[in-house]
């Protein structure tokens, strides 16, 4: 039974509840009380209560939250504080609120239904000083209504207050007088506890369509709550169950080539300190107290660099840098030999014996003094294992190179740089990189950690991010021209996951690597807005750029283009020649926007944007975006604007339970095929167990199933290195010597190097047809046409074997060995090797499913037409 069968089910529940509910004769209509609570500094949300008599008051919920405060970062700074909540002259539900202590703006936000809520604004009334206890009244005769509110500076309370018609323009604040509040918030008890709220007179059918959704709620909950854990009662008794897979490959549809790639974030250090192989951290001397908003004093221009001896000083200087991207540098002073620089890398510097690295440095002479510069590698117990030199030569910017060879095999050295004179020299982009990249680019990237990626066989590899692109504040937003260019000339930057971005994994790295591992670059560019979620700029995305400056925003969306695709006579194409690829890199398709916050800001920008590329380069497929949830207002209004636009393809996002992923294997079935295509760019279940990679192994059936309509799709975050994570789970974990894929890598490894480009439909019985039975047995078929295999994928959730007969109708030719690989072990395991052999196959066979796995069966075959 499918989900849907099953809210047929609720939804008759509800309904005969209804009728009984009818039949106990409810009131035509009840009192509805609207707060938020105020434990958890507000961050609950709006909840409602209901009373006959106004006096005895029912929560619907307990404390379900039907609306919530976006404003502000993650977390507890998303407070709705006072809600104020109240139906316009037209009925509409209206509901304002503060949305802290300090700011200057109230929230606002509207419905018809009280579930459902428009996107909310966050209108900036007043400067240096707080917005508190918004009311609104209105004026028929104008037809204005007046929301005013109480601003406190030093001991001083003030009523100020501005009028609007229509919630999105108002007039200017103007100081009013105290006798303009209307002071109707009343008390209620609620669950044994005084709340504060507005009170409403309804009719009674509001009330039950909020008791209703509250309850759907709580199911869904349920059904996403479900884990493994409660496996032993859910199938106690469950004997080994039978299936039948059968397929007519006759029956088939054309699915996406490029469903499998994945997401490149410079979070958790995936970037500098990971996939990019630079071993000296803050080679720039750009490291800034700013990059972790000054709470840690240590994370300046000198991390991770010292003074190695007493005999001399080290300090930053900014007085003649090599470029103005590029502002500080180290000057070394010395008066004794011995006394240098040392560099600890990112948490050590590991090399491998016999290895090569490249050192290089820009060096100058201010004391006009040659100099030599011994450069050597020391472990934790003081050995040096490999040495060179350099030399200073002049008092202008020289870059000077030389190469190490690692003596040992180390996993935590350091760097030293030792001058042999006394007197001064300065230094900036110092850096050590191994000869042995991926591919053995230069400035290329961790070979290792790139086979890696490279070995789950993506289509796409989607770049720089995430929330890294569009940013922290507008100040924030990644700007591709930024990390293009010799590396001493690339712009820095503060990375919002609170830490540093050299950017020497800019866009030709990104799109070098693409290229590398045949995959289509999926470059991701801010829509004109920063996350939604900044801590700069106010409210989020209040600070859109400036829309006197979005020609010039839009035209460097545009020079990407042609830096990826122009010819090389042409201004971008040149610099990509110079950047040593003058070929094209032949980029199909862009992303605009990362799961933002739909607002009008947001939609302006997108569309000028969109209908830029458009014009310009209908060739390229745009990416839009739905907000970062599988459902609520910014994925409602995303999929608006996309449909209204007819935007290619919307980019969605969800990070949910396992339950979730087995739970709603029907989410892309009911998509309608003529609305724009989707790139589900972000999504994983909530942990690295055997059981989240089944999880998500079972819901990737369902979007090969879809694939006519689910064309890309990407898991993430993709890396992340040990004991420098912000988010978790993460796909591949590494440390600096050793990379760990997860069993969720495998999942993904499994559909990447077995997917097709048809779909043969196929159903499943079973003989116990119950649906937790069901909804845990996942199969799907899929053709590749280069290799002619018919590929079988077969998901077991259940604590049982699946014996499992699966059935080939209209198939000449299979090939009487096929390979089968099967992933599987407890549940909670977070390490499991796979397990190949070969089996016999026909067009009917037997395969057995173990408990809790995932099974692979490539048939060699030649499909007839
Ligand atoms: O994948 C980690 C983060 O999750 C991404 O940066 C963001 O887009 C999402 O919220």
């Amino acid at each position: 039974m499918k989900k849907s069968t099953l809210l047929t089910c609720l939804a008759f529940f509800l309904f005969y509840q209804n009728c009984l509910s009818g039949v106990l004769n409810t009131p035509d209509s009840a009192y509805l009380f609207a707060y938020s609570t105020t434990k958890n500094s507000g961050s609950n949300g709006l909840h409602f209560a209901w009373s006959a008599d106004r006096e005895n008051w029912n929560a619907i919920g307990p404390e379900y939250r039907f609306l919530f405060c976006d404003y502000g970062r993650w977390g507890s700074e998303k407070r709705m504080v006072t809600p104020f909540m109240f139906q316009d002259a037209n009925q509409l539900w209206r509901c304002v609120w503060s949305v802290n202590e300090k700011d200057g703006v109230f929230a606002h936000a509207s419905s018809t239904d009280l579930v459902y809520w428009k996107p909310q604004t966050y209108p900036i009334v007043i400067k240096d000083n707080n917005c508190m206890m918004p009311e609104v009244s209105f004026n028929k005769a104008s037809g204005l209504y007046t929301i005013d509110w109480l601003s406190t500076k030093g001991k001083d309370t003030l009523v100020y207050g501005v009028n609007t018609k229509d919630f999105q323009k108002y007039t200017e604040t103007k100081l009013l007088s105290k006798t303009n509040r209307l002071n109707i918030r009343e008390k209620a008890m609620i669950s044994g506890n005084p709340e504060i709220g507005l009170i409403h007179q309804v009719p009674w059918s509001v009330i039950d369509g909020l008791i209703k959704t509250q309850q759907l709620a709580t199911y869904n909950n349920q059904l996403n709550d479900e884990s493994y854990l409660e496996d032993s009662i859910r199938f106690k008794g469950l004997k080994p169950v039978e299936a039948t897979v059968s397929a007519n490959v006759l029956q088939r549809k054309k699915i996406s080539d490029l469903l499998m790639g994945v997401f490149f974030e410079d979070i958790n250090y995936a970037a500098d300190g990971g996939l990019y192989a630079e071993l000296v951290q803050n080679r720039g001397f750009e490291y800034a107290l700013s990059d972790k908003e000054g709470y840690d004093k240590a994370w300046n221009n000198t991390k991770a660099w010292s003074l190695n001896g007493s005999a001399g000083t080290f300090t930053i200087d900014s007085v003649s840098p090599i470029h103005s991207n590029n502002k500080h540098y180290a000057l070394l002073t010395i008066t004794g030999i011995g006394t240098g620089l040392s560099n600890e890398g990112f948490n050590g510097i590991a090399v491998a014996q016999g290895e090569r690295y490249d050192f290089s440095a820009f060096v100058r002479n201010p004391d006009h003094k040659n100099k030599k510069l011994v450069v050597r590698l020391v472990d934790r117990g003081g050995e040096v294992i490999g040495e060179t030199s350099i030399n200073a030569t002049t008092s202008e910017w020289k870059k000077a190179e030389s190469v190490i060879i690692a003596r040992k095999t180390a996993s935590d050295t350091r760097l030293e740089i030792i001058p042999q004179a006394t007197g001064s020299v300065a230094l900036d982009m110092v850096s050590l990189f191994p000869q042995k990249t991926f591919k053995s680019r230069k400035n290329g990237l961790r070979a290792d950690l790139a086979q890696t990626i490279a070995d789950l066989h993506p289509r796409f590899v989607r770049f720089p991010g995430g929330c890294v692109a569009h940013g922290d504040g507008l100040a924030n937003i990644y700007r591709w021209k930024n990390t293009i260019g010799p590396l001493q000339t690339r712009k820095p930057q503060r990375n919002l996951w609170g830490y540093h971005q050299s950017v020497g994994l800019g866009y030709f790295e990104y799109l070098r690597f693409c290229e590398d591992i045949g995959a289509e670059p999926l470059p991701v560019i801010a829509a004109g807005v920063p996350c939604q979620n900044s801590a700069t700029g106010g409210a989020g995305q209040q600070g859109g750029v400036p829309m006197c400056e979005m020609d010039s925003y839009i035209q460097d969306i545009l020079d990407l283009i042609e830096y990826c695709n122009g010819d090389i006579h042409s201004t971008w194409g040149k610099k990509r020649a110079e950047a040593g690829h003058p070929k094209p890199f032949n980029l199909k398709y862009i992303g605009i926007g990362n799961e933002d916050l739909i607002t009008d800001i947001f939609e302006e920008r997108f569309t000028k944007i969109f209908e830029a590329i458009r014009e310009k380069h209908p060739e390229i497929t745009v990416i839009g975006t739905v907000g970062p949830s599988s459902e609520g207002t910014d994925y409602v209004e995303g999929w608006e604007i996309a449909t209204k636009l007819e935007v290619p393809m919307v980019d969605e996002h969800y990070y949910r339970s396992p339950g979730w992923f087995i739970n709603n294997q029907d989410f892309y079935d009911k998509y309608d095929r003529a609305k724009p295509k989707v790139y589900l760019g972000e999504y994983a279940s909530w942990g690295n167990t055997l059981y989240n990679a089944l999880a998500e192994a079972i819901y990737l059936t369902s979007l090969e199933r879809n694939g006519d309509v689910v064309r890309m799709a990407s898991y993430a975050p993709l890396l992340a290195k040990e004991n420098f994570t912000q988010w978790n789970p993460d796909l591949i974990y590494f440390n600096n010597t050793e990379v760990k894929p997860t069993v969720n890598y495998l999942v993904q490894q499994f559909y990447g190097q077995n997917s097709g480009d048809t779909y043969i439909d196929n159903s499943i019985q079973t003989s116990d047809n119950r649906d937790i039975v069901r909804k845990r047995i996942g199969a799907s078929m899929v053709l590749d046409s280069k290799t002619d295999d018919l590929i079988v994928k077969l998901t077991n959730l259940l604590p049982v074997e699946v014996n499992t007969r699966v059935k080939l109708e209209g198939q000449n030719g299979i090939k009487p060995s096929a390979t089968k690989t099967v992933l599987t072990g407890k549940p909670s395991d977070v390490k499991v090797t796979p397990v190949s052999d070969t089996i016999s196959v026909s067009n009917h066979f037997n395969v057995t499913l173990p408990a809790y796995s995932f099974t692979i069966i490539r048939l060699n075959t030649i499909v007839s037409e």
